[in-house]
C-alpha cells in the first residue's frame, strides 16, 4: 500500500471539503492510504500529518472552506523548512503530494518536487479563476452563486430608492468575477483590471438615462481596478447626480454551500489527480479546458499570467 496525502494552501473555496471526501474515498478504493495535510505548508513544515479515514469526511460535503485547514506559508518558501517537511513526509512513507490552491502554491510546490522527488499533482483551486492552462478552478462556482444573490438582493432595496450600488467583488488583479457576474445580473457598468475605462465616457449616457426615468443603477467594480468603490460611488452622486451606496461583498464570497458543480468537478479534479499520479504523471497541475482535464506542467500554469476569455470580453460594451 503507497501512502498519499492531500493539503489545502492560499485562500480556501468552496469545493474543498467534496474534494477532501473524495480524496479519502477514492485513494482506500484505489488501496492507497490517505493521510490530511493540516493547514497547509505550516502543516508539511509542522508535522501536522495525520491518516484520514472514513469518518473524517462524514457529513463534510455541505460545508465551504476546508475541514483541514489553509495557510499561505512564508516559512514554505526557505529552503530549511522545505527539508524539514520532506523528512516529516518520509517519517509516513508519504511519496505522493495532492495540493489544492492557487498558482502561488504551485510555485513552492516545484521546487519542493525538485528538492525532494515527492511526486504532486495540484489542483487549481482559487475563485478568482486566474491561473493560466485551466478554464475552471475550483470554488468559482459558489463564489458566482453567492455573488449573484447577494446581487439579486441589492437590487430589491436599489430598485425601491434612487440610488446607484456600487459593488465590488474579490478576484484579486483578475476581473472574472465581475465580469461574469455583470453579464448574468443586468448591471449597468462593470469595471476590471483588464479593461481601461474613462468613467467621463459614461456620464452623458447615464445622464440621458436618468432623464428618460431610470432609477437605480448597479455598478460592478473588481478589487483590482485603480478607484476604490467609495470613489466610484462619490462620481456617482458628483457626476451623474444620483444618490450612491458601496457594497464590498468581501470573504462572503468564499464560503457557503458548494453548488452541485463545485462537488462535481471537485469529484473529477480529485479522480483524475490520484489516476495522474497513479500513472506516474507528477510534477503537474490537472487542468480543465475545453478538451476536458488534461495535465499541464508547472512550468506552463505559473509562467503566464491568465488572460480572460476573448468572448466574454466581447461582450462587455
Ligand atoms: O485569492 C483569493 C482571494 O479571495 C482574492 O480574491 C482576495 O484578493 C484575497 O484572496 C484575499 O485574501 P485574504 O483572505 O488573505 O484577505
Amino acid at each position: 500500500m503507497s501512502n498519499i496525502a492531500i493539503l489545502c494552501s492560499g485562500g480556501d473555496v468552496s469545493g474543498m471539503n467534496p474534494a477532501l471526501k473524495q480524496f479519502v474515498e477514492y485513494s482506500l478504493q484505489k488501496n492507497l492510504k490517505p493521510y490530511f495535510v493540516y493547514d497547509g505548508y505550516e502543516g508539511l513544515i509542522d508535522n501536522n500529518i495525520k491518516a484520514a479515514s472514513y469518518c473524517d469526511v462524514s457529513g463534510i460535503i455541505t460545508r465551504g472552506g476546508t475541514k483541514i485547514g489553509s495557510a499561505r506559508s512564508k516559512r514554505f518558501m526557505e529552503k530549511k523548512y522545505r527539508q524539514i517537511a520532506k523528512k516529516n513526509l518520509d517519517k509516513l512513507n508519504i511519496n505522493m503530494l495532492i495540493v489544492l490552491g492557487g498558482d502561488g502554491s504551485f510555485r513552492g510546490l516545484d521546487i519542493f518536487y525538485k528538492e525532494s522527488g515527492i511526486k504532486f499533482c495540484g489542483i487549481p483551486s482559487t475563485i478568482d479563476n486566474d491561473i493560466n492552462g485551466t478554464d475552471y478552478c475550483l470554488g468559482v462556482d459558489t463564489a458566482l452563486n453567492i455573488i449573484k444573490t447577494s446581487i439579486d438582493a441589492i437590487r430589491d432595496t436599489a430598485s425601491s430608492f434612487k440610488r446607484a450600488f456600487v459593488i465590488e467583488t474579490m478576484g484579486r488583479d483578475c476581473g472574472y468575477l465581475a465580469l461574469v457576474t455583470h453579464l448574468t445580473s443586468g448591471s449597468e457598468l462593470c469595471l476590471i483590471p483588464e479593461i481601461a475605462y474613462d468613467l467621463r465616457e459614461y456620464e452623458q449616457k447615464f445622464k440621458k438615462e436618468m432623464n428618460n426615468g431610470r432609477r437605480y443603477f448597479i455598478a460592478i467594480i473588481s478589487e483590482g481596478i485603480k478607484e476604490n468603490s467609495q470613489e466610484i460611488a462619490t462620481w456617482f452622486q458628483e457626476k451623474i447626480g444620483i444618490e450612491s451606496r458601496v457594497s464590498i461583498l468581501g470573504h462572503i464570497q468564499r464560503g457557503g454551500n458548494p453548488t452541485v458543480k463545485d462537488r462535481l468537478m471537485a469529484y473529477k479534479f480529485v479522480v483524475n489527480a490520484i489516476d495522474g499520479l497513479l500513472e506516474d504523471k507528477h510534477e503537474s497541475v490537472i487542468c480543465y479546458d475545453r478538451f476536458g482535464f488534461n495535465f499541464k506542467s508547472i512550468e506552463e500554469v505559473t509562467s503566464k499570467k491568465k488572460t480572460l476569455d476573448k468572448e466574454l470580453l466581447s461582450y462587455i460594451k
